[in-house]
């Protein structure tokens, strides 16, 4: 009886970031290859999987549900102008409801460009996200590209003062904070309800590989019990520190491929295109952690 090859595992950066080769992602995968996706998740935090162009919707939904509970993402500005119509696929892509690209000065435009800024996905939300997976069906032929970085390396790096600073430090996150870090604060009256800042820890367990992380993020805009600007300059700090350059895996899209990264140890960010001449059409499926961080073993 023939055996299916096992999936081949290449590192792609001495501490972020592999990539899985030989292997078909779907609903129907068989609980030794989840098993094998998780156990490098806990390793590598960041995983490619090239190739995987048979992925619609329904499938890339279906391939995240093995791995957890799928958030609900409404789109927080214009929902009604939303192009995909399931709420559980996150539209990353530059285009409108009517498949065109968005004008200049479009609401929405302005918004997503907050993806330019390090952050870690939903860590706004009361429950944030776990895994993100994002899968590419249109790139730009440059540009575009989207880095991570590795906040287990960053936290491991600090001197010991620092890490003694830091160990019990309560954040405040909020969509309002991120987006106001680039100018952007129109917001309704009811956006800004819905953009309640939420507490988090700055530094969390990574509950598969039990190493302890930082949990930075551009949606931070306090600490608690801290003078805003005192918390502002440390947090520009520590974020400066954890995206070096050895911490950081940098990941040139080609179409089809499907990106998984864990949320709750690493932080992203887009790259720059040009987003008035070149559709890019990216789909992200996010998982929902277990509990708020501040629930979590410290
Ligand atoms: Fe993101």
């Amino acid at each position: 009886m023939p055996t299916e090859a096992a999936p081949r595992l290449t590192a792609l950066h001495p501490v972020i970031g592999a990539r899985m080769d030989g292997i078909a992602l779907g609903p129907d995968m068989a609980q030794a290859q989840v098993a094998a996706i998780r156990a490098a998740m806990d390793r590598y935090a960041v995983l490619v999987f090239p190739g995987q162009d048979h992925l619609d919707d329904t499938a890339q939904l279906g391939f995240g549900r093995l791995f957890g509970t799928v958030e609900e993402t409404p789109s927080l500005v214009d929902q009604a102008r939303r192009r995909l119509p399931d709420n559980q696929i996150n539209d990353i892509s530059n285009l409108g409801a009517d498949g065109r690209i968005l004008a200049a000065d479009d609401r929405r435009r302005m918004f997503n460009l907050g993806n330019l800024l390090w952050h870690s996905d939903s860590s706004f939300k009361p429950i944030p996200a776990s895994y993100s997976m994002l899968h590419a069906r249109v790139i730009p032929p440059e540009g575009g590209e989207t880095e991570f970085a590795d906040m287990r390396a960053a936290w491991d790096a600090l001197p010991a003062a620092m890490q003694a600073r830091l160990r019990d430090l309560v954040c405040d996150h909020s969509l309002i904070y991120s987006r106001a870090q680039l100018g952007f604060s129109e917001f309704t009256a009811e956006e800004r309800e819905r953009c309640a800042p939420v507490p988090q820890r700055l530094v969390r367990r990574h509950p598969g590989s039990g190493r302890l992380s930082l949990y930075l993020s551009s949606h931070i805009g306090r600490i608690q019990g801290w003078q805003v600007p005192e918390a502002l300059a440390l947090l520009r700090d520590l974020t400066e520190h954890a995206t070096g350059p050895q911490f950081v895996y940098r990941h040139h899209w080609s179409v089809g491929d499907l990106v998984v990264w864990d949320n709750r140890c690493t932080m992203h960010r887009g790259r720059p295109y040009a987003d008035r001449l070149y559709p890019r059409d990216l789909r992200r499926v996010t998982l929902m952690d277990l509990a708020p961080t501040l629930e979590q073993a410290a």
